[in-house]
C-alpha cells in the first residue's frame, strides 16, 4: 500500500517546552485518517509542521516518498498538499464564486502570457462552478462571503482547500463551533467531497470522526499513543485512560 504522508520522529519545542515528543505517523494514500486527542495535545502544532508553516525541531516529513521537511506552504501546495484555513482566509467582500476562482487561479501554474491567462480563466470558472456544487453553495454563489452563516463559511473554507485540486487535504477541526446537526452535515460534506483523496483530519470530539475515518490516531501529550480502526481505538485501554471522564466508548454509534 502507498503511504501518502509519513512522519518520523517529529519533535517540536517552543523554547524549552517540548510539545511534540517523537511523533511517528503514516497516512495511507486514499484513506481518511483522523487525528484526535485532548486539548493541548499538540494536534494543531503537528498540522502547522506538516503544512510547512513552522519547522520541526527534529524528525522527518515525507510526502509520497519525498522529503518535504524543510519546504514551505507554496512548495507543498505545488506537491498537492492543501489545508483548510480558518475563515480569515476568505475575502469577505468578494462573492463566494470569486473566492473560489481566486483559490483555483492561485493553484494554476503555467505561463503568464495572454493565452495561458485566458485558458486559465476559463478553467478557473469551470472548476469554481464544480466546487460550488460540491460544497452545496451554488445558491449563494453571488453573495459576499461575509454574509454567509458560520456553517456556510466553513463549507466555503473546505471549498477553498478543494479548489486547488490537491490530492492530500489537511482539515483542522472542521466542525469546531458547530452544533450537532451542523457538524453532522459538515462531516457528510467532507465525506462526499474527499472521495479518492487522502485526508488527515484533526478533531477534538472523537465521536465526530468515528463515522468518517478509516483509521484514527490518538495524540496525547505530544505522542501518538495508538493508531487503528475506529473500533480498535474505541476499545483501546490506553486511549480510554487518556480520555477518562469524557465518557468515551460508553455511547454507541
Ligand atoms: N507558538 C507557540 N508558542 C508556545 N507554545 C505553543 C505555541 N503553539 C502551541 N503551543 C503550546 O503547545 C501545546 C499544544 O498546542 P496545540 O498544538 O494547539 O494543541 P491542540 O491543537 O492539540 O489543542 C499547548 O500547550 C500550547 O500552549
Ligand atoms: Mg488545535
Amino acid at each position: 500500500m502507498t503511504i501518502a504522508l509519513r512522519l518520523s520522529g517529529i519533535e517540536k519545542r517552543f523554547g524549552a517546552t517540548p510539545v511534540l515528543r517523537g511523533v511517528d505517523l503514516d497516512v495511507r494514500a486514499g484513506e481518511r485518517h483522523a487525528l484526535i486527542g485532548p486539548n493541548g495535545a499538540g494536534k494543531s502544532t503537528l498540522f502547522s509542521l506538516i503544512a510547512g508553516e513552522q519547522r520541526a525541531s527534529a524528525g522527518c516529513i515525507e510526502l509520497h516518498g519525498r522529503d518535504v521537511t524543510r519546504l514551505g506552504p507554496p512548495a507543498l501546495a505545488r506537491r498537492g498538499l492543501a489545508r483548510s484555513f480558518q475563515t480569515t482566509s476568505v475575502f469577505a467582500r468578494l462573492s463566494v464564486r470569486e473566492n473560489l476562482r481566486c483559490a483555483v487561479l492561485a493553484s494554476l501554474r503555467g505561463g503568464a502570457g495572454f493565452a495561458a491567462r485566458w485558458f486559465g480563466s476559463a478553467q478557473a470558472d469551470a472548476r469554481a462552478a464544480d466546487v460550488l456544487d460540491a460544497i452545496g453553495l451554488a445558491h449563494a454563489a453571488e453573495r459576499a462571503a461575509a454574509t454567509l452563516s458560520y456553517a456556510e463559511q466553513r463549507a466555503l473554507d473546505l471549498g477553498l482547500a478543494l479548489a486547488g485540486g490537491g490530492q492530500t487535504l489537511l482539515l483542522d477541526e472542521p466542525t469546531a463551533g458547530m452544533n450537532r446537526a451542523e457538524a453532522a452535515r459538515a462531516l457528510a460534506l467532507i465525506r462526499a467531497t474527499t472521495a479518492g483523496k487522502t485526508l488527515l483530519l484533526v478533531e477534538h470530539d472523537m465521536d465526530a470522526v468515528f463515522g468518517l475515518a478509516d483509521r484514527v490516531s490518538v495524540l496525547v501529550q505530544g505522542r501518538v499513543i495508538a493508531t487503528g480502526t475506529p473500533q480498535a481505538i474505541r476499545a483501546d485501554a490506553a486511549v480510554r485512560e487518556a480520555y477518562l471522564g469524557a465518557d468515551f466508548g460508553a455511547a454507541s454509534s
